[in-house]
């Protein structure tokens, strides 16, 4: 199996992951032979990537670290849930506000105990390039993976489990002010206007002072929608923080933000893969993110993930078919061509061991 972009995809290839919407209803099944209308309607639901099973990328098996059911469970949570927090008319009777919050609170408890156990479980390098997304509502898809990545550094940093829970609380509500911000303004593809840019920044407060009103939800928890734009250089928002001013969930929880707001689609730009990723958040190692988070998401994350294309410094290209866990940044490739490009029986090479081999090019990099 490989991943490859709808708009390299031709009729006739094979699909080799199922595909579901954010509710989990299965659109294509494994095994569906692609048409010109399959691929059409994929481009009109807005997925841009998919797995496909063909000869070169035979037994290539991709891990899929937290079950597509699960996911879809998170997002369809997340979007009942923030949405009974908002109360856009104002007119809800306090205890009707109380009850919705506890049941919101318990749902988004349990969502979370369920990707908590997933990871705990299955110690594998992330890769939720392997679950494909139906990019219709970025708001939540984006909450649940905050909250997956969040987790798997909150394990990563050794946390004690009440912490981890609670960072997840504060990943899965991170956002939650955005519910108050036009659509036009959030979604809207041109350069933002430093008025609407100023109103988006009042996100991380409107959802902290909606959040703190609930006894239910600790306080480190509204800090994580109040503090997730800071930045230890002082320079995010909304106040400014500095350093050890910021609380130690926020900065958990920037780094897992920003990687997953690079790694999607949005309408302003494509997705880019998780090492381009890591490389901007490795440029603001130190001034915007802690070194050391910085250092545990790479190694907790599937930096090139399985099914991707590459080419290697001498020519030869090749699917990476597994991963490395002595060295993240060196996968093991099945290389597929030669240095001419001629097709040659598959063999693998782990680059772990080949200190002079390094990947040039992923390809579907510049096509995503
Ligand atoms: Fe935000």
């Amino acid at each position: 199996m490989r991943l490859i972009t709808v708009e390299r995809c031709q009729p006739g290839m094979k699909l080799g992951k199922t595909i579901r919407d954010e509710n989990g209803k299965v659109l294509l099944c494994k095994g569906t032979e692609l048409t010109s209308s399959l691929l059409a309607g994929l481009k009109r639901y807005r997925i841009f990537t998919i797995y496909i099973d063909d000869d070169e990328s035979e037994g290539i098996e991709i891990i899929e670290s937290i079950p597509a059911e699960l996911r879809a469970e998170a997002v369809s949570v997340i979007t009942e849930g923030l949405n009974s927090l908002v109360d856009r008319k104002g007119n809800e009777s306090i205890p009707q506000r109380m009850m919705q919050t506890g049941r919101a609170v318990r749902s988004f408890q349990k969502v979370f105990k369920d990707i908590l156990d997933c990871l705990s479980k299955n110690r594998v390098a992330l890769n939720l390039l392997a679950t494909a997304k139906v990019h219709d509502n970025y708001l939540y898809s984006h909450c649940a993976n905050v909250a997956i990545y969040s987790c798997q550094l909150a394990i990563a940093n050794g946390l004690p489990i009440k912490k981890i829970e609670e960072i997840g609380l504060g990943a899965l509500l991170h956002d939650l002010g955005k519910m108050y911000i036009p659509p036009e303004v959030i979604n809207k593809p041109d350069k933002l206007t430093n008025e609407e840019y100023d109103q988006i920044k009042t996100h991380c407060e409107l959802g902290f002072d909606i959040l703190r009103k609930f006894h239910e939800i600790p306080l480190p928890v509204s800090h994580c929608a109040l503090q997730h734009h800071e930045r230890l250089d002082g320079r995010g928002y909304p106040r400014g923080l500095k350093g050890d001013e910021i609380h130690q969930y926020a900065k958990i929880l920037s780094v897992a933000d920003v990687f997953d707001a690079l790694t999607s689609h949005r309408v302003y730009r494509p997705a880019m893969l998780p090492h381009r990723a890591l490389e901007i958040l490795y440029a603001g190692s130190g001034t915007q993110f802690e070194i050391k988070q910085v250092q545990l998401f790479k190694d907790s994350i599937a930096v090139y993930p399985q099914g991707v294309t590459v080419t290697l410094n001498d020519g030869r290209k090749g699917i990476v078919s597994d991963y490395n866990f002595k060295s993240a940044g060196r996968p093991i490739i099945r290389v597929t061509r030669d240095e001419e490009q001629q097709v040659v029986t598959p063999y693998e090479i782990d680059l772990s061991s080949k200190d002079h081999l390094c990947m040039e090019i992923v390809e579907a990099e510049a096509l995503l």
